[in-house]
């Protein structure tokens, strides 16, 4: 981080004290005013590579901050990150909204995620074009049906809270013509991808999303329902399928979406734009001969086999390949095996639970723990490279 500035504003004098000792070890240059108005006057001026702000400060709030920032050319590309004793939720949403990048909470803990924010927007391309900008995504893949993609996706998502409790998840369900994971997390109501890809796009903004999509209860994340019937899913306007997607990127740090086994028009886009590819492989020889064939075609696509996450999940038993055997015939390293959980895996689906509240001793439960913090490493880590 040598010869970056950063600028920090936080109208608590301690605070800022403290950063402007934090910032100086990590080799930043730094700047500092407790007021909102000057902060503005410093960006413009001086240009620092990045600005810290509380928006709590004593003369203006920290979205109209930001929004000054975001709309002037000298600073409508500097990374912003909001540092903030509040921790309400909505706040979040409307700092983030408002135009900044980050939103982190004050707390003891709080400095290395501050310092790995610092780095990773520092490194970070123009914040222009088609760039892996806004939450993580996440795709979920299969070669054939029934390898456990959408119950993968769903448990993993409600994992990624748990583990990140202040972050805010998205689940949207792209499998057409059908979707399945409103049954799995026992959603019944009437909005899904149908429904709201029939809105105007004006309508249907990031805010539109945040605020709207419903949350499962003991899922913790919010969902965006798949088609609820083939007539639907064929009537569907194909063409605002990745625009939904760049606005929950938007609104949410996590969106998984749910594939299936669809390497479709639809698909590639969102493939292309995804910070992971989590394919998931089961253990029988046609699906995993299968998946050879879809990583051949996703490397044709210019798709970097460091993006991809390959599950191997014992859905169907307890026979059939080895992971050794399964990582011979796809050429690539299979990152976490899942155990074969019986008729367990069904019954928890059934009941509309997440596996870590219905089982959580299950090692199936420990491994998804596990999956969902490897997950969001490997995307922050292919961020900053
Ligand atoms: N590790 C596992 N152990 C036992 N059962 C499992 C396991 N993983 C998945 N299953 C079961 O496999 C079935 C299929 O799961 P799921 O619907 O998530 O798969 P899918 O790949 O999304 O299928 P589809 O092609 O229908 O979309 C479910 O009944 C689920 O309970
Ligand atoms: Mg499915």
């Amino acid at each position: 981080m040598a010869n970056k500035s950063v600028l920090i504003i936080d109208g608590d004098a301690a605070s800022r004290a403290f950063l402007e000792m934090t910032f100086r070890k990590s080799g930043l240059t730094v700047l500092q005013t407790g007021l909102g108005r000057e902060g503005l006057i410093f960006a413009w001026r001086d240009r620092p590579d990045l600005i810290v702000a509380d928006p709590n400060l004593p003369d203006l709030p920290g979205e109209t901050l930001v929004a000054k920032i975001r709309q002037d050319a000298r600073t409508s590309q500097t990374p912003c990150i909001a540092l903030s004793s509040d921790p309400n939720p909505e706040r979040k949403a409307a700092c983030l909204s408002a135009g900044f990048n980050e939103y982190l909470v004050k707390s003891a803990q709080a400095i290395p995620p501050l310092l790995e924010a610092i780095t990773r927007l520092l490194s970070g391309k123009p914040v222009t074009g088609i760039s892996r900008q806004g939450g993580m995504l996440f795709v979920f893949l299969s070669a054939k049906g029934g390898t456990g993609t959408s119950s993968l996706c769903a448990n993993i998502a409600t994992n990624i809270v748990k583990n990140e409790p202040e972050s805010n998840v998205a689940v949207a369900d792209l499998v057409l013509p059908i979707g399945s994971i409103g049954q799995i997390v026992g959603y019944q109501g009437e909005m899904d991808l149908f429904s709201v890809s029939e809105l105007p796009a004006e309508q249907a903004t990031d805010v539109f999303l945040r605020e709207n999509l419903p949350k499962p209860p003991l899922w913790d994340f919010q969902l965006l329902a798949g088609c609820p019937d083939p007539e639907k899913g064929t009537l569907l306007q194909a063409k605002r399928v990745p625009e939904l997607v760049s606005k929950l990127q938007q609104a949410f740090d996590y969106v998984l979406v749910d594939l299936g086994r669809s390497l479709s028009r639809i698909s590639l886009p969102i493939i292309q734009q995804a910070d992971v590819i989590v394919l998931i492989v089961s253990t029988d020889l046609s699906t995993v001969t299968l998946t050879q064939k879809v990583l051949e075609y996703l490397k044709a696509q210019g798709i970097k086999s460091e993006r991809v996450y390959t599950i191997l999940n014992r859905a169907v038993g307890l026979e059939g390949l080895t992971k050794p055997e399964a990582e011979k015939i796809l050429g690539i390293d299979i990152q976490v095996t899942l155990p074969y959980m019986g008729s367990n895996f069904t019954l928890a689906n059934n009941q509309h639970q997440p596996i870590i509240h219905k089982f959580p001793n299950d090692t199936t439960s420990i491994s998804l723990k596990q999956i969902s913090t490897d997950l969001a490493a490997l995307a922050r880590r292919l961020r900053t490279a």
